[in-house]
């Protein structure tokens, strides 16, 4: 290679699509330029990685940053900033925000208040209502976003989607892969009495397997009918798996961290409700069987389905208290933890929280160290071993379940777009996000 690289990645062990080994990378304009071996005095800038392991970016598809309407638990800027410490470099973040990201001119206010503020990529889903089914075709093809998402069962916030000719309506209505939150609004106000008055132990028996179940066999029997690709959010139990095997030519499904390492009841006598999420954490067979699909191939993504409440909304006596809880900053170190007690290889993890999303979001040029590709990197000491703990958490919730674990594999830096972003927990560039490109909705190019 002659000519300067803007930065080179030096003598780490890089995760690539042809295999782990060491070899450093050259990035020019932000991307991917070289792969090989080169001098550092080709480079303006090295960043010396012997020791570490190379990572494509991390994409987190599933967050909800709270902005705007509940910025006192989350901003954009806040929560980028706890993606970027937990080694995220991009997020697609979630619509059920006040007011709902559900029309052109709030998905355009998204992205102005984006803009300088976001310290990685963004995407912005639109939320499908049963006003706006119309409108859902033309506000999945604005530029940067990833799509639509619509919550078949009500969880936290003003979005539903539930009545089969609306489900139906709004999946004939595009053509993107539409992102669906799935439990069964019928079933969950049928059985609402059974989330008992402050034991939060119940959660998982009101929002029970079949709530799930019932939903997720519903949704991909429409989606079948109407010819359209779906994204099954959080999926959490053991009774969804074959169905979504059975339907692999047009549903992909996700995970989360926390479905994958707590399991009830324990973790409810533990956390009380700042266990509590929707859909719920389950008994162990649910996690057992999630980590045989992640390890079978079944699972395409793990997001972290990040959902910042504050210490005192979660305190609230249950079933009153908020659904969900943060995770975009532990998302890493928990699945690189997992990777190293070997429930997790580091090629399935590159694949799940990276190439995955890539691939069933049609992601423009990221997901890969490969040529050409983004120069976003997720850089990693697979051998740090450190305590996670709530006073680490950037999120303005300031609080993670995870507070005491002590995890194996930690993030070191987090590289977008060639540009250093975090570098040994610190925030060192800020507000360089931009909106994620997406194949089937590329902007004209200025050039
Ligand atoms: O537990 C949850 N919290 N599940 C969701 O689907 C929404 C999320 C939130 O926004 O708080």
């Amino acid at each position: 290679m002659n000519g300067t690289f803007e930065l080179l990645i030096c003598g780490g062990i890089c995760v690539t699509p042809s295999g782990i080994g060491p070899a450093d990378i050259g990035v020019i304009n932000g991307r991917i330029a070289a792969i090989g071996s080169f001098a550092p005095a080709n480079a303006a800038e090295v960043f010396e990685a012997k020791g570490l392991h190379v990572f494509p970016g991390v994409i987190d598809s599933q967050v909800h940053f709270r902005e705007p309407g509940s910025e006192h638990k989350e901003d954009l800027e806040s929560g980028s900033r706890a993606a970027v410490l937990g080694g995220v470099t991009t997020v697609f973040e979630m619509p059920n925000t006040n007011p709902p990201t559900i029309t052109r001119l709030a998905l355009e206010d998204k992205f102005a208040r984006a803009r300088g503020r976001m310290h990685c990529d963004y995407a912005f889903y639109a939320g499908a209502t049963p006003e706006n089914i119309g409108a859902l075709g033309i506000l999945e093809q604005m530029p940067g976003v990833a799509g639509v998402k619509a919550f078949l069962g009500s969880s936290t916030g003003s979005l539903l989607l539930n009545r089969e000719e609306d489900i139906l309506a709004a999946l004939k209505a595009g053509r993107r892969r539409m992102a669906v939150h799935s439990e069964d609004e019928a079933r969950l106000r049928e059985r609402k009495s059974l989330a008992a008055e402050g034991d939060p132990r119940t959660h998982p028996f009101w929002r029970d397997v079949e709530t799930a179940r019932l939903s997720t066999e519903r949704v991909l029997r429409l989606a079948r009918l109407a010819g359209r690709r779906v994204h099954v959010l959080h999926v959490t139990t053991e009774e969804e798996l074959p169905l979504l095997a059975e339907a692999r030519d047009f549903a992909t499904l996700e995970t989360t961290p926390q479905h994958l390492t707590l399991a009830a009841p324990e973790c409810y006598e533990r956390l009380g409700t700042y266990a509590q999420m929707n859909p719920p954490i389950r008994e162990a067979r649910h996690r057992e069987a999630l980590w045989r699909a992640v390890n079978e191939g079944l699972v395409d993504v793990i997001g972290s389905d990040h959902a910042p409440h504050t210490r005192e909304e979660k305190e609230k006596l249950y079933p009153g208290s908020p659904s969900g809880m943060p995770g975009v900053q532990t998302l890493v170190t928990i699945l690189l933890d997992h990777v190293n007690a070997h429930r997790l290889s580091m090629e399935r993890f590159a694949d799940l929280t990276s190439a995955g999303a890539a691939r069933i979001f049609d992601v423009a040029g990221k997901g890969r160290i490969a040529c050409g590709y983004d120069a976003d990197f997720t850089i990693v000491d697979m051998g740090a071993k450190k305590r996670i703990e709530n006073r680490w958490i950037a999120s303005k919730c300031g609080w993670t379940p995870f507070d005491g674990m002590m995890t194996t594999g930690w993030p070191v830096a987090t590289i977008v777009r060639g540009q250093t972003i975090m570098r040994d927990g610190a925030l060192v560039a800020g507000g360089c996000g931009q909106p994620v490109r997406f194949g089937e909705t590329l902007p004209p190019s200025s050039a």
